[in-house]
Formats: structure tokens, C-alpha cells, sequence
């Protein structure tokens, strides 16, 4: 199993044992919320669409799929030379002050400059957070590591898998993202920021807008629209709060345990308790008699989206 050559916070990685078996069988995986890809290089689907709301993140993946020894070399470049804090700062001057170009060769020069200073910045700077204020941009300190650990073999992993299925990246709101579903054999895996565990605990920021309670009640209103429409298959993760299980009511929820790390100490972690929750599509809704349902489009049976809105089976 390739393993995410970033760090990045809510990665699933230490989920798959548990994740990975509720993952229907589909042609193609769309991934709206896509982060540190670790679901797209522990699976097998024939084809991808990765998207994220992260500008930087999805420029890095479609620089280094293209331009794989450039970014490796570029990257390994700068690790070796900016190894401290003073190093550091002069790295993500040069991030948040970097201006984007109006040619379109230099502008794919910039952007791979943007990508290699990306990936120097998610491996140096405190516990691989990503984070922006509207002002300065990337403003997370250094992160003061006896050592740091260059991930060319997994960056070139990541890369051929990319090219050998295709790999669609788009940076897009999951709004968005999920207007590219129009059916098939599609599974949709959805994995946004969390609800927070409590009032006081700490909001993942991954870009200067936060994820809101409201934002998870869109999320569930567009996941039910394009599996109704379309007949998709729909899996999501989440935090297992109170809040999270009324949001998410309309999903089959299976609950898991995790462990997480709190600090830099990977000997500090504590557990942690999550959901996986699955929108099934069954045969059809049957109203139209194996016919095209003016409802639900294709089907023939009793259909899941009958189900999730209550629906007595007829
Ligand atoms: C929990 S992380 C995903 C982690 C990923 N599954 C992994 O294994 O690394 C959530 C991701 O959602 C993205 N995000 C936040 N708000 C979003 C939005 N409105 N639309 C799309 N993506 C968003 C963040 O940039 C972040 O990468």
C-alpha cells in the first residue's frame, strides 16, 4: 500500500483497516474532499476525481503528476539547504509573497515553484498543519524536528498512480466538485473537516474559511441529491458527536475507535471515536417497474434515497 507523502490533518490512514471494507466496489472513486489522498493510494478503482478546496494542495498533486523529477529534484534542493529556522522563514516569505504571472510559461514555472516550497513547508513547519490568515497567508511556525524526512519515493508513487489512472484534481468547493457526478458506476467518498468534539475543541482550518455545522447539512442535502438523481453510492466520515448523528441520520452509521496523536510525541495519543456512514443504493425505487423512475432516474426496486427520507417500503 503506497503511503500520502504529506502530512495532513484528518488523514485516514490509521482508519483504512477499519474504513476500507465499508468501500463498495465502483468504476470510479470521487473524492471531494480529497486532503492527503490517503483513500485514493490504498484502493483500486479503475478511475479518480480528487478534489479540495485548497488551492495549494491540488497544485501540488497536478505539478508533481506532470512534472514528477523536476519537483522531486526542486524539492530536495531546498530541503537540503533550508534546514533551520532562519531557512524556514526565508521559504515562507517567499510562499506568501509569491506573485502569479500573466504568461502561461512562466505561470506553470511559478506553480511548480509554489508546489516544491508546498510540500518544504507541510514537512518543516509544526506538526504538518495547514493553515492561512487572510493577511499574511501560510502562517505556521517552524516545526523544530531532529530530523525531516524526504518523501521522494512516495511522491514518485503517488505521481504514477496519478498517470496510470488518470487522476481528474480539481479545486472546487464539494458543491462544486459534486456537480461532475451525472451516474455511473460511481462511488462518492466524502471525509470533510470534522464536528468539533466539543464547544471548545480546536476547528481544523485548512484554508482561511471554516467548515460549519450548516456546511454538513449541505454536504447531506447535495450527497442525497446526487445519489437520488443518480444512484450513486455514497460512504462519509466523521467525528461520532451528538451533532454528527443527527446531521448525518439518513446514513447507515458504523461506529469505530481511533488513536490519535495530540503532539509532536507520537507516544502522546489518545483515542478517539469516529463514524463511517454509508448511503446505500438498492435496486430502485420499483414505481416504475424496471422502467425510468420520473423521481429517481434509473430504477427497479426499493431504493435507499425511499429510505433516507422515511420512506415505507412499497
Ligand atoms: C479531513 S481532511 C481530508 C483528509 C483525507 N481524507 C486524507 O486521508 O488525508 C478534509 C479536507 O477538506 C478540505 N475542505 C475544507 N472545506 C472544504 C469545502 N468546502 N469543499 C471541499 N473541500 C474542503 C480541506 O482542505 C481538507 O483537505
Amino acid at each position: 500500500m503506497i503511503r500520502p507523502f504529506i502530512k495532513w490533518a484528518g488523514g485516514k490512514s490509521r482508519v483504512l483497516p477499519d474504513l476500507l471494507p465499508h468501500l463498495p466496489k465502483a468504476d470510479c472513486l470521487i473524492e471531494p474532499f480529497v486532503g492527503g489522498a490517503s483513500v485514493f493510494l490504498a484502493t483500486e478503482y479503475r478511475c479518480y476525481v480528487l478534489a479540495d478546496i485548497n488551492p495549494d494542495l491540488i497544485n501540488l498533486y497536478r505539478c508533481l503528476t506532470s512534472y514528477t523529477d523536476l519537483v522531486i529534484e526542486a524539492a530536495q534542493e531546498i530541503f537540503e539547504n533550508f534546514n533551520d529556522a532562519e531557512g524556514y522563514g526565508k521559504i515562507r516569505t517567499a510562499f506568501n509573497t509569491q506573485r502569479r504571472s500573466a504568461s502561461k510559461c512562466s505561470h506553470t514555472l511559478e506553480n511548480i515553484g509554489r508546489a516544491v516550497r508546498f510540500i518544504y513547508l507541510n514537512r518543516h513547519c509544526c506538526n504538518g498543519v495547514c493553515r492561512y490568515s487572510k493577511k499574511t497567508g501560510f502562517n505556521v511556525p517552524f516545526g523544530k524536528y531532529k530530523s525531516v524526512y524526504f518523501a521522494d519515493n512516495e511522491i514518485r508513487l503517488f505521481a504514477e498512480k496519478a498517470n496510470d489512472t488518470k487522476a481528474i484534481f480539481l479545486c472546487a468547493p464539494f458543491e462544486r466538485s459534486l456537480q461532475v457526478v451525472t451516474g455511473g458506476d460511481v462511488l462518492v467518498y466524502c471525509d470533510p473537516p470534522y464536528l468539533p468534539e466539543s464547544k471548545t475543541a480546536d476547528f481544523t482550518q485548512y484554508c482561511t474559511e471554516l467548515f460549519t455545522e450548516d456546511n454538513h447539512r449541505q454536504l447531506v442535502q447535495a450527497l442525497l441529491e446526487v445519489n437520488r438523481k443518480h444512484g450513486v453510492k455514497v460512504v462519509i466520515s466523521n467525528s461520532d458527536t451528538e451533532t454528527t448523528r443527527e446531521i448525518y441520520h439518513r446514513f447507515r452509521l458504523h461506529d469505530i475507535d481511533v488513536q490519535r496523536s495530540v503532539s509532536t510525541d507520537a507516544s502522546n495519543s489518545q483515542k478517539a471515536k469516529e463514524v463511517i456512514g454509508v448511503l446505500k443504493v438498492f435496486e430502485g425505487c420499483g414505481r416504475a417497474g424496471g422502467g425510468r423512475c420520473p423521481d429517481c432516474g434509473p430504477c427497479a426496486g426499493y431504493s435507499m434515497w425511499g429510505e433516507a427520507v422515511g420512506e415505507e417500503p412499497f
